[in-house]
This record gives structure tokens, C-alpha cells and sequence, in this order.
């Protein structure tokens, strides 16, 4: 089977991390986003995927190229020359997706975590007759997503697909996890269109979208306060596999991840909701709760972070305190500074507090 993964958009919901590499390749729990996505197609027999991208293809290219070989799976890019939408790039990738065999293939959004239960999506969508599946979930504001309308007894069959609607019509929103059949690229123009707009409320209209709950957990990761509430139930859907990756010992609180290479001093208090990336070294007696610490970042003594992400090679300084920050790529926050609420674009110094919620020019 073959999968399309849409890595194209800028991000820019998620600033100051995508300023330093394209969405895809944000480490989340200490590993790509996009790294998590291949993984879980590959063990469903995905041997091919295309990612239809349009931003920054050097680093993407250089980073297919090293995972090839590791994970052992075909990785192509479809690459447009303008930014075709959610459904242009995948008429501009048909030759790559269809190969005669008339199997469905799977399109994902690069920004979305979840179990990917992608073997139970196979299943259902043997199960029925139309021509697209999309995978959705139970969510309290609806607005920001696409909203799908479907019956209660019409055995998963949509009667309306309406992208982020402006009035409540259903709390059961498109997770961004669809398998299509080769047929539904005859809809699609080569032009800049949406799946969203254009694509589903068609298919739907003909009665041939279908939708499945997604069991587990779900959530769209390309904004920072989600892309925290999504690590916390990542972590916890480690614990309820009781997976071995979670971090123990007595200053550990809850659920954490700590990568092997962090080296982790004496009388911290690290967790709940942590995450530590490779080379990290937090110093004695910090505090980490709800936070990302990307890879190779120095925290002081004493110092103390929450509810933040903290980007790739920055430095704490001593007794500094963070609390409800986006740090960007290679930022250096000064001892003793305490800042709350914000965002820190790549490679700036903080050397004074900050306690209102801005972004640092
Ligand atoms: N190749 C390519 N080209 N990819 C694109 C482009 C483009 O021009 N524009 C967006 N993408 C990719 C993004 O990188 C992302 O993977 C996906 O398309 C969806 O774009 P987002 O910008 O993340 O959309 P959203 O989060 O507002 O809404 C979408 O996701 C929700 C679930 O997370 C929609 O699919 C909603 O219906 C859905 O509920
Ligand atoms: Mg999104």
C-alpha cells in the first residue's frame, strides 16, 4: 500500500519552532512528527510514501534520505512549484499513487498525533461501499476543525463535510487520517483546492464519504498549547501500554520522557509531562513539568520550567523560571530571569524578566 503525507504548509501557527525546520520534522516526544507517522504506516504494510511538499525541500530531502535506509520503506517527495492545497498535491502526485492496482491508499495531515490505528481504518473501509474514508474524533470546539454530519444509525455514511464552520453543526471533526480509493483522484484538478472544501462536500453529496471513530487519543499538534495537551496524552497512552520508554525513579513525577543521552543532575524534580530530547543536560535541583526540552538543551541550577517548549540547543541560565513560553532554536535565557507567557524567536538573548505575554522581536 501507498501513503501521502501533506508536509507542505508554513507552519506558521507554530512559530518560533518552524522557523528552524519545516512542521514535519518538529521533534515531538523526542522524535519527528513526521518520523512517528512513517513509523506506524510501515507496520500496517505501507512500503511507499510520498510527501507532497512545498517548504524548505533541501532539509526534508536530506532527512528522507537518512530514514530510507533506516526504517527500510520507499520515501518519495512530490514537490510543487506553488502551494497546490490539501487536494492539489495529490493530483500532482497520481502517477506516484496509482500503480494499477485499484488498492486504497492513505493520506494524512503531517501535523496530526494519535495512535494512528490505521489497521482498523483498512478494516472499515472494506467494510463499505463508498470511496473515501476519514477518520474522526469527539472534540469540544469544533470551529477550528472540519466538521463531518453524519446519522447515528447510517453505519458511518457523512451527509455533510463543513470545513471550520462558523455555527455548531456536530462535535465530530475530520482527525486529518483518510484512506481514499484511487477513484477519488479523478475529482481533483491539478489547481491550488481544498480536500476540505472542495473534495469531501462532494463525495459526500454523492453518498460515498464515509467516516469512522477514531479510537484512543487525537490532536492536532501545529499550535503550541496543543501540541503540549497532545504530548501529556501521548505519554499517557505510553503509560496505559505501560511502555518501558517512560522515565522512573525518585524525581520522577509521572508520566516523563527522558532520552538516553540527557544527562539529569542531582535533586531535580522532573514531570509531570515531560519530555527530555537526546543531549540534553539539566543541571541539579531544576524543575520540569509540562514541557518539551528539545534536543541539546542546557538547564542551570535551579532553575525551573512549565507548560513551555524549550527549542533545539537553547540554555537556561541559574535560577531562571519559564513558565508558558515557545522558545525558539538556540535562545539564551540569562540567570535568574523569570519570563511568563510568549514567544522567543531563534537565537535571542533574554536578559531581563518578562511578565507579559509577547512575542520577543
Ligand atoms: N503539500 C501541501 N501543499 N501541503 C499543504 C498545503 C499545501 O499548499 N497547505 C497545507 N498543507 C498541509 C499541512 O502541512 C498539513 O499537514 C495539512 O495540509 C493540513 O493543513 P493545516 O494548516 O494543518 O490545516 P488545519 O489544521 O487548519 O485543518 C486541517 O486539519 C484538521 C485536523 O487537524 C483540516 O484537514 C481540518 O478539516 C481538520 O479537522
Ligand atoms: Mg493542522
Amino acid at each position: 500500500m501507498k501513503a501521502l503525507i501533506l508536509v507542505g504548509g508554513f507552519g506558521t501557527r507554530l512559530h518560533p519552532l518552524t522557523l528552524s525546520f519545516p512542521k514535519p520534522l518538529v521533534d515531538f516526544a523526542n522524535k519527528p512528527i513526521v518520523l512517528h507517522q512513517i513509523e506506524a504506516l510501515k507496520e500496517v504494510g505501507v512500503t511507499e510514501v510520498i510527501l507532497a511538499i512545498n517548504y524548505q525541500p533541501e532539509v526534508m530531502i536530506s532527512f528522507l534520505k537518512e530514514y530510507e535506509d533506516k526504517l527500510g520503506i520507499k520515501i518519495r517527495c512530490s514537490q510543487e512549484t506553488e502551494p497546490l492545497g490539501t487536494a492539489g498535491p495529490l493530483a500532482l502526485a497520481r502517477d506516484k499513487l496509482v500503480d494499477g492496482s485499484g488498492e486504497p491508499f492513505f493520506v494524512l495531515n503531517c501535523d496530526v498525533i494519535s495512535e494512528y490505528p490505521f489497521a482498523e481504518l483498512i478494516q472499515f473501509h472494506k467494510s463499505h461501499d463508498g470511496e473515501a474514508t476519514i477518520m474522526v474524533t469527539k472534540v469540544d470546539e469544533p470551529s477550528k476543525y472540519g466538521v463531518v454530519v453524519m446519522d447515528e444509525d447510517s453505519g458511518g455514511r457523512v451527509d455533510r463535510f463543513v470545513e471550520k464552520p462558523k455555527v455548531f453543526v456536530g462535535n465530530k471533526i475530520n482527525a486529518g487520517i483518510y484512506l481514499l480509493n484511487p477513484s477519488v483522484l479523478d475529482r481533483i484538478e491539478l489547481r491550488q483546492t481544498s480536500m476540505e472544501k472542495e473534495v469531501f462536500p462532494k463525495i459526500a453529496s454523492d453518498k460515498l464519504l464515509y467516516a469512522m471513530v477514531l479510537p484512543g487519543f487525537w490532536m492536532d499538534i501545529g499550535q503550541p498549547e496543543d501540541y503540549i495537551t497532545g504530548q501529556c496524552l501521548y505519554l499517557d497512552s505510553l503509560r496505559k501500554k505501560a511502555s518501558t520508554k517512560l522515565a522512573a525513579g525518585r524525581h520522577i513525577v509521572g508520566n516523563v520522557l527522558i532520552h538516553e543521552n540527557a544527562v539529569i543532575g542531582e535533586g531535580c524534580i522532573i514531570g509531570p509531562d515531560v519530555a527530555i530530547g537526546p543531549g540534553c543536560v539539566i543541571d541539579s535541583g531544576v524543575k520540569l513539568s509540562r514541557c518539551t526540552v528539545m534536543r541539546g538543551v542546557l538547564i542551570q541550577e535551579q532553575a525551573s520550567v512549565s507548560s513551555s517548549i524549550i527549542g533545539w540547543h537553547s540554555t537556561v541560565g541559574q535560577r531562571a523560571q519559564i513558565e508558558n513560553m515557545t522558545i525558539g532554536e538556540g535562545v539564551h535565557v540569562y540567570d535568574k530571569v523569570h519570563i511568563n507567557g510568549g514567544v522567543v524567536p531563534p537565537h535571542r538573548e533574554i536578559k531581563s524578566s518578562i511578565l507579559t505575554h509577547e512575542t520577543v522581536k
